[in-house]
């Protein structure tokens, strides 16, 4: 397989700074909905920080920094899916103030809604994303090094690149993509073929998947290298894709999984402006009571009791659906010692379930359904102990960010959560299980807090864990590696 690869370091050897263009459909802080947003948030600023010239392509939402910000006008046309014509327009903010520039194709019609996925759209709206962006490009004088797509949103950009007829003097551009996570696909009938720029149809082939164009099976078959966010979680995809694990298997040759790394500067608890009280490592026990005493008073819980949280989006794959019962058991058999709250939002099921626990355990239990980037960062300067009982769980940067607030990891032993967590009773600082079951994640609960009656152990572990180092620093590099293999 790989022999017959395009040979990436010989176009790039050339080159010591590389051009480095990521599309994404999310990228903080200017629109996100979990990981993703987060990590094209700040992967190109430390490619930066290593001297290349990385930049983010994104659509224009309605969103606050679209209004908050200058921008100039880089690019004025057209772009056509289907038999509508969409005007399309490319807007660069003007000061560099994300450590990168930033463009956010606005395309009327399509993308000036405040969502950013969930529309019975999508598939048009990110399509016409994609040709609007490769359009723009395809008029530039020279040629960008690396074209790096994230997820399935992006991911027919290494299709159209190597095989649509108006992009053929840039099919020798590199492609990486990055896989987010596997479960979502993007998959559309193939009555939506002439969506795309005109292209030699013997090969459709490359589209394909099961029976429908497939946009990340696309990426995976055109794209140069595939990256995914930890090295278990490539492991485990040869198992278990949704589907696509024979395809992950067969492009194995040119995988590589690559952690995904935090930024330590929006990230960081001695100057977080989100929390009440800054501390490090050394400050981290006054720190730690001031921001959950805050916690606790705002959410009516004993801040002298240890406090169990969750943040994320209630979903299966986080194992959300399971949290009533594990909330209720606990609640039930700590007798009033332990406090839970919760931040989340999702499946209306598990969000009202959530919700109705506050009438049986006020005081003790809270939840805010919802999504609130500050309170996140309250949570976890203030809590003892955050949960994540993913089924799947590509890397996770929830635990990560824990850490670094020295707030202890309860987490399944699964793709990046596995990378990331090492058990106490492997000398390690988190508390790690087999199975996302309400037996397993309530054991781990009962071993925390048994953890937590040793104050002195918890001390130790918590200055621990706040040396870790998960910068993009290491990470950054690997890509750049990975851009020159
Ligand atoms: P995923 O991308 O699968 O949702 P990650 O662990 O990679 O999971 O990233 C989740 C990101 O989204 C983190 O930055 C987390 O703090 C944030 N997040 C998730 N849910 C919420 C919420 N309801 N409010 C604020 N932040 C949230
Ligand atoms: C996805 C994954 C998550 C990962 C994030 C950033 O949303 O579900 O595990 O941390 O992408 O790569």
């Amino acid at each position: 397989m790989l022999n017959h690869l395009p040979n990436l370091k010989q176009f790039l050897s050339e080159y010591y700074f590389m051009e480095i263009i990521h599309l994404s459909a999310e990228c903080y802080p200017v629109a996100k909905v979990g990981g993703l947003g987060d990590v094209v948030g700040a992967l190109p600023k430390y490619q930066n920080k290593l001297g290349h010239v990385a930049k983010v392509v994104m659509p224009a939402y309605n969103s606050k920094f679209l209004y908050e910000n200058e921008f100039e006008t880089v690019y004025d046309g057209w772009v056509k899916v289907a038999s509508t014509n969409y005007q399309a327009r490319i807007l660069r903010e003007k000061t560099n103030k994300l450590g990168f520039d930033i463009f956010l194709v606005h395309i009327a019609g399509l993308f000036d809604r405040e969502g950013v996925y969930g529309y019975s759209d999508d598939t048009e709206r990110f399509i016409a994303f994609q040709i609007a962006a490769l359009d723009w490009i395809a008029q530039w004088e020279h040629r960008p090094d690396v074209v790096h797509v994230h997820d399935h949103h992006t991911g027919l950009i290494p299709f159209m690149l190597g095989n649509c007829n108006q992009y053929r003097h840039l099919s020798q551009i590199p492609t990486v993509l990055t896989i987010h996570n596997a479960q979502y696909q993007g998959q559309f009938g193939w009555d939506k073929l002439h969506y795309f720029p005109p292209f030699d149809l013997i090969n459709t082939n490359k589209l394909d998947w099961d029976n429908a164009i497939n946009p990340l099976a696309s990426a995976i078959k055109c794209a140069w290298r595939v990256t995914t966010v930890s090295p278990s979680y490539l492991e485990e995809i040869s198992h278990v894709a949704n589907g696509l694990e024979g395809l992950l298997s067969q492009e194995r040759g040119k995988s590589i999984g690559v952690l995904n790394g935090i930024d330590t500067e929006v990230w960081n608890p001695q100057k977080d402006k989100m929390i009440v009280k800054g501390f490090n490592a050394r400050t981290i026990e006054s720190g730690k009571k001031a921001n959950k005493e805050e916690l606790c008073r705002v959410f009516n819980l004993d801040s002298t009791k240890p406090l169990f949280t969750f943040i994320g989006r209630l979903v299966g794959e986080k194992g959300a659906d399971l949290l009533p019962d594990i909330f209720y058991n606990a609640l039930a058999q700590s007798d009033g010692e332990i406090n839970i709250l919760v931040l989340g939002s999702g499946d209306s099921h598990v969000e009202d379930r959530l919700n109705e626990i506050t009438h049986h355990y006020a005081g003790r239990y809270n939840a805010y359904i919802g999504y609130n980037e500050a309170l996140s960062h309250q949570i976890y300067a203030g809590a003892d102990f955050l949960l994540m009982p993913s089924r799947v769980e590509p890397c996770g940067l929830n635990q990560m960010y824990a850490l670094r607030y020295g707030t202890i990891p309860i987490v399944r032993r699964i793709g990046g959560l596995k990378d990331t967590v090492i058990d106490i009773g492997d000398g390690g600082f988190g508390i790690c299980h087999d199975q996302t079951s309400v037996w397993d994640v309530g054991h781990a609960i009962g071993r925390a807090y048994e953890l937590y009656l040793d104050q002195d152990k918890v001390k130790e572990i918590r200055r621990y864990m706040m040396s870790i180092d998960h910068s993009w620093d290491n990470s950054a590099q690997q890509y750049i590696d990975i851009y020159q293999m």
